[in-house]
């Protein structure tokens, strides 16, 4: 008999997370749904379990709350004593769209710092510190208005810098831990709240990928960037991912 995977889904209570816990469920992982918010995380397990998933139980993740994520990891250690797959789903993305061309595009998802990039795309030399300091960087340069002359994205930047060192940092963390698999999904652009329901495809399409990535073989590919279920070139993809 296969031995039970158990997998954490973060931001799992809507959205592409919530139909990436069902597609897991239906596909015989125990799914540990997150959410920042208890009654709403708690909501979206009972449809799932009526739904005849009795495989997802919630806990409350906010990620950006180290005493939250503690308390996570205590649990799954507790109840599960190991963890097969961490789905990194939850992100916000700063704006609300109202003209939706550009996200749908994928315009400007390019930094225009040359150097920047090229520094981001040289996995065998980036680190970790660096990668803190390009975001203290970032920061400093959105709150003093220096965006343009620094290169930086100028529409969605927080969402954009952020995806675009959270690839950089699923690279580095590939080469460090060479036991799993680390890899980046970018789903398609997605009918959700996320994208003022502008999107071209459904959830169920959008979840296709990261569960796709998730429920890839002990030998498959790591440190890789998907574009949908496709291996695609970092260097030209610094676009949204899950
Ligand atoms: N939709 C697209 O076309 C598209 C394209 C490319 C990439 N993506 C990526 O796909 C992922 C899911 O996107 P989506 O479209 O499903 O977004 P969504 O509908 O806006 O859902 C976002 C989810 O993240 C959660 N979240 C936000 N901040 C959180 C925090 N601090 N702690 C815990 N949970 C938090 C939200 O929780 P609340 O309900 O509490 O707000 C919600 O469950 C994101 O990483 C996004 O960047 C989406």
């Amino acid at each position: 008999m296969e031995e039970q995977r158990y997998a954490i889904v973060t931001g799992g209570n809507r959205g592409i997370g919530l139909e990436i816990c069902r597609q897991l469920a239906s596909n015989g992982v125990y799914v540990i749904l997150t959410s920042r918010n208890q009654s709403r995380g708690e909501e979206a397990v009972e449809k799932l379990n009526v739904s005849g998933l009795s495989n997802v139980v919630f806990h409350q993740l906010d990620i950006n709350d180290p005493s939250s994520i503690a308390c996570l990891a205590g649990f799954v250690q507790t109840r599960f004593g190991k963890l097969d797959i961490l789905i990194n789903n939850a992100a916000e993305l700063g704006i609300i769209i109202h003209d939706d061309k550009e996200f749908r595009d994928g315009g400007g998802f390019w930094f225009h710092n040359e150097k920047l990039k090229a520094e981001l795309q040289d996995i065998d030399n980036l680190t970790e510190e660096r990668i803190d300091e390009i975001i203290q960087w970032f920061l400093s340069d959105f709150k003093a208005n220096k965006l343009q002359k620094n290169g930086w994205p100028l529409t969605v930047s927080a969402y954009k810098v952020s995806k675009a060192v959270l690839n950089a940092y699923t690279r580095l963390m590939a080469r460090k831990y060479e036991n799993i698999l680390v890899n980046c999904v970018h789903p398609g652009y997605v009918i959700t709240d996320m994208t003022s329901q502008t999107g071209l495809i459904t959830m169920e399409e959008g979840a296709k990928s990261p569960v796709m990535a998730a429920l890839l073989p002990d030998n498959g590919p790591s440190g890789v960037y998907f574009n949908k279920t496709q291996i695609a070139p970092f260097s030209s993809t610094v676009m949204p991912s899950t």
